[in-house]
């Protein structure tokens, strides 16, 4: 009966076939940049992975300081000094929670008693030799404080925060502590404008809000010290850079975009203008940063995280973006790069202008810009003419530059493109680490987090994204919120609403072949000729072979036919046999050979199926018997995975003695082969299951016409599973995906529940004793080399593929012309696999003809 089941699913898996239309996957990316991740590897098969967690929640500070080994953590009301080199080992805490009359203050202002009326710590960072710097929310009302490091105390006396931190914990903020003086920015009050501030001991100073506004409800993600002074020809100073989206004014660009993604920068030495800026910046400007896709008027303007990358020299610097879309309800995201040359070269341009007659157009300023340029640093040249300080500035460039913050050009990305653009994924954080591989090359190593609590790992090839991974570090899905990475302890710490996370910064021993190890392209991995290896713990590097560029070459080409293994399947014919195949790669597709012949034909009327997991051998004929060797095909790499012997056995003539008066096939699960049918029991048996199969029915009817409502009634609640499933499973580009799990109704998944569902089982020759239990076959012999089962299992939860296990996709799908990314938007995906589905369940009534 089950079997009847499967089969009468695979006739709606025909008749889907039939109705659905093959168009090119509708997510066709353009230029390729939207990149699968190589392997997924779930929480629970992470290796070595640390956690901490203490009482509270939000580990989202984390500073890291090689030198003594310790990670630095600022939770909610608790700061933490962990063991970099085990973080679950041993830890101290300092409790710095507000005391109860400000919580109760906080409260009776109004404010929310579960979040913002604790103290969130915001900052944390080294101030001298002997101490750090911290400042919390506070409950509403921001603290800081110095922390002497050695012992992991805190200062007995407080500083007022109000200046250098936000009352809000949610608020975008960054701050840098440089040479005793810190450098923050945020919207620091819920009705104040938003700023960016250096605070004590030199004078403080801010921005300007009027004539001209310089910030624009700025939500800030980064600051960053480039040090453009060392070596500088013309003398000229440090600057710190600051990354936010603020509120759009730029009406006639982009209009339909409510925000944009900026970068700002003042100079470190300046000290505000004497009489005009008095105590403000003499040398803000601020420019649009653009991350959009070629071609498309579509533009990623909400920058979400930023990582300013340390080049040899200050002008090798480079910026990687993550941006997203303003709409919160579409997940996607885009990486961007930029060089800091690009950025200083619009910074060195033309000024945007505020046109006073039409209220808030800008253009182009084309006007005589006043001597010195303003905005700039001091420079040696000025500093002969006497401008020595900002104060000595004149009071015409001081007025330029209060009226014109914005640069007219916008900085574009290194090769006017995104590095990676993602549909379905809003990444969180972005932290780039340079690794030398073997070859001598430097390569730029992408840790990325996710809102669902995934870190992929990238690197850079030419210009072109390979992710290598992507790891599950959470069971509940939450932000990645702060990522770090220790060179020292090889590893990578990442901070999110529930604890720490510690990973190793690669795992090559996981890679079992020599290709495998090559196509992985891990910089820090390479083959010894026995095994994947570490290339930092080798001193001797003269056996190790890494191919970082291509990812195919160095292996001998004999390693790709290593034995490999052999199993046996035998069924009767009309039985429909799943032949299992795991690539272990997402990047790899499927080849099968029988007889060494390749099977092109996966069509409608070829009998077979192939999916991302095994090859379908649909009612199985007789002369479909032979050998069957799966391959797995990536980067020009042909792998021989596992060969099966078929063996499909002729049904033998009908039994004549039972059903005299119908033809009874309908019932029988499947002919028996001869060498079963003298055995005594036979009647008996058959007896008992059609009794057994007249219960069943009645259950599976009662069952199909409850799933049946309950399906109907839930279809919101499919579509949501359905779009996160889409995004872990698209197997993407050119292929459509079937999926064989229909429901789960109720929000349970329940194996049983009398829908159809295939789940791939895996049985070896020799695990007789895993046969599943419920096809009424006579009991085989205990040395019986046979296996009678065609490889589904359909109650066994514990064969589900971590990932694919329930994804059949068809290939031979055509592409079709790259279109918009966004016009085939979440809502036109849903429909798809909401139309998808409703052909499964019109499927699923064969099944009740079966019983
Ligand atoms: C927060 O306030 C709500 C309602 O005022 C109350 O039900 C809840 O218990 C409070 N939670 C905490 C953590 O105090
Ligand atoms: C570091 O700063 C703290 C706080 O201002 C101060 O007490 C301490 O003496 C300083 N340490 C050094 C080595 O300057
Ligand atoms: C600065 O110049 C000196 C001498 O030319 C050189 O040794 C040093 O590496 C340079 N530093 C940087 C950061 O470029
Ligand atoms: C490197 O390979 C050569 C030849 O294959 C072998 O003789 C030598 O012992 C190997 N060296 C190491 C360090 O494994
Ligand atoms: C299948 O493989 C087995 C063992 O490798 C071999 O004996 C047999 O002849 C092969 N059958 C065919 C049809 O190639
Ligand atoms: C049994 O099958 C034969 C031929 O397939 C058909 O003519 C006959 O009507 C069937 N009998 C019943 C009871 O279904």
């Amino acid at each position: 009966m089950r079997m009847r089941s499967d089969v009468a699913w695979l006739s709606c898996l025909q008749l889907l076939c039939a109705v659905s239309t093959f168009k090119a996957y509708p997510f066709t990316p353009p230029l390729d940049l939207d990149v699968t991740p190589r392997t997924t590897v779930s929480v629970n098969e992470l290796w070595r992975c640390r956690r901490f967690s203490g009482s509270t929640v939000n580990y989202n500070t984390l500073l890291l300081e090689e030198e003594p080994g310790l990670l630095y953590v600022g939770a909610r009301g608790v700061l933490y000094a962990l063991q970099a080199s085990d973080i679950s080992s041993f830890s101290r805490a300092i409790d710095w929670e507000a005391p109860e009359e400000r919580k109760q203050q906080c409260l009776d202002k109004g404010k929310d008693n579960k979040t913002e009326c604790f103290n969130h710590i915001r900052f944390l960072q080294r101030f001298n030799n002997t101490h750090l710097y911290t400042c919390g929310t506070h409950a509403f009302s921001p603290q800081c404080a110095y922390i002497e490091s050695k012992e992991f105390k805190m200062s007995s006396t407080f500083e007022e925060g109000r200046e250098r931190c936000p009352y809000d914990p949610a608020k975008g903020y960054t701050g840098l502590l440089i040479d005793g003086q810190m450098y923050t920015a945020s919207q620091y009050e819920f009705w104040s404008s938003p700023d960016i501030r250096r605070n004590s001991p030199n004078p403080t100073l801010r921005t300007e809000e009027a004539p001209t506004r310089w910030l624009y409800e700025a939500d800030f993600v980064e600051s960053a010290l480039i040090k453009e002074s060392v070596n500088s020809s013309i003398g000229d100073d440090d600057k710190i850079y600051f990354f936010f989206t603020e509120k759009n004014q730029e009406h006639n660009l982009y209009s339909s975009y409510s925000r944009v993604a900026r970068v700002a920068r003042v100079c470190k030495s300046d000290r505000g203008g004497l009489l005009t800026l008095q105590k403000k910046w003499t040398s803000f400007l601020k420019a649009r940063l653009v991350c959009s896709l070629p071609d498309y008027e579509f533009h990623f303007n909400v920058l979400r995280s930023m990582y300013v990358l340390e080049g040899p020299k200050p002008e090798d610097t480079m910026l990687y973006g993550i941006f997203g879309l303003e709409w919160k309800n579409v997940k996607s995201s885009a990486i961007c790069r930029y060089s800091i040359k690009d950025v200083q070269q619009v910074f060195e341009g033309p000024y945007m202008e505020n046109q006073e007659d039409s209220g808030t157009k800008l253009t182009e300023y084309t006007g005589k810009v006043p001597d010195p340029r303003p905005g700039a640093c001091i420079t040696d040249q000025l500093r002969e003419k006497g401008i020595k300080l900002s104060t000595d500035l004149p009071d015409d460039v001081l007025h330029f530059v209060r009226r014109h913050p914005l640069m007219s050009r916008q900085i574009l990305p290194l090769g006017k493109r995104p590095l990676l653009f993602r549909r379905t994924v809003d990444y969180t954080k972005i932290v780039v680490h340079k690794v030398t591989a073997l070859d001598g090359q430097t390569y730029h190593m992408l840790f990325i987090g996710t809102d669902e609590g995934w870190l992929q790992r990238a690197v850079e090839v030419k210009g072109q994204l390979h992710i290598i991974e992507e790891l599950q570090l959470f069971e509940e899905p939450q932000p990645v919120n702060n990522i770090v990475i220790s060179e020292k302890q090889m590893s990578v710490y990442v901070g999110s609403p529930s604890g720490v996370v510690q990973l190793p910064l690669s795992t090559c021993h996981k890679y079992a072949s020599c290709f495998d190890c090559m196509l992985a392209r891990d910089p820090f991995c390479a083959w010894d000729g026995a095994a994947c290896v570490g290339i930092t713990s080798h001193t001797d590097r003269s056996n190790l072979t890494q191919d970082i560029l291509n990812g195919n070459e160095g292996c001998a080409k004999s390693a790709a036919d290593d034995p490999v293994q052999h199993r046996l399947r035998s069924v009767m014919a009309g039985d429909d046999v799943l032949l299992q195949c795991e690539l272990g790669s997402n990047l790899a597709t499927p080849q099968w050979m029988r007889n060494a012949q390749q099977l092109r034909d996966y069509g409608m009327n070829s009998g077979y199926r192939i999916g991302t997991d095994g090859l379908l051998v649909i009612e199985a004929r007789p002369e479909q018997s032979g050998n069957y060797s799966c391959f797995a095909l990536e980067n020009e790499v042909r792998i021989h995975i596992v060969i099966y012997t078929l063996i499909v056995h002729l049904p033998p003539p009908p039994y004549p003695t039972l059903h005299p008066n119908s033809n009874g096939s309908n019932l029988l699960p499947h002919p028996l082969p001869p060498q079963f049918q003298s055995l005594k029991n036979m009647e008996a048996m058959y007896i008992s299951l059609i009794t057994v199969l007249g219960g069943l029915c009645l259950v599976l009817t009662v069952v199909l016409l409850y799933v049946g409502f309950c399906v109907q009634s839930k279809r919101g609640k499919y579509s949501v599973q359905s779009a996160a499933q889409a995004e872990r499973k698209r197997k993407r580009n050119d292929r459509m995906e079937l999926k064989t799990v229909s429901s789960h109704c109720n929000g349970k998944a329940n194996t049983h529940d009398g829908l159809l569902q295939i789940v791939p089982g895996e049985a070896q020759v020799s695990a007789n004793k895993e046969l599943p239990p419920a096809p009424p076959l006579p009991p085989a012999s205990s040395n019986s080399e046979l296996e009678y089962t065609n490889g589904f299992s359909a109650t066994l939860p514990s064969v589900l593929r971590k990932m694919n296990g329930n994804s059949y996709v068809l290939l031979q799908q055509t592409d079709g012309d790259p279109t918009s990314p966004l016009y085939y938007s979440f809502t036109e995906e849903l429909n798809r696999i909401l139309e998808k589905r409703k052909h499964t369940q019109l499927c699923s009534k064969p099944d009740e003809s079966s019983v």
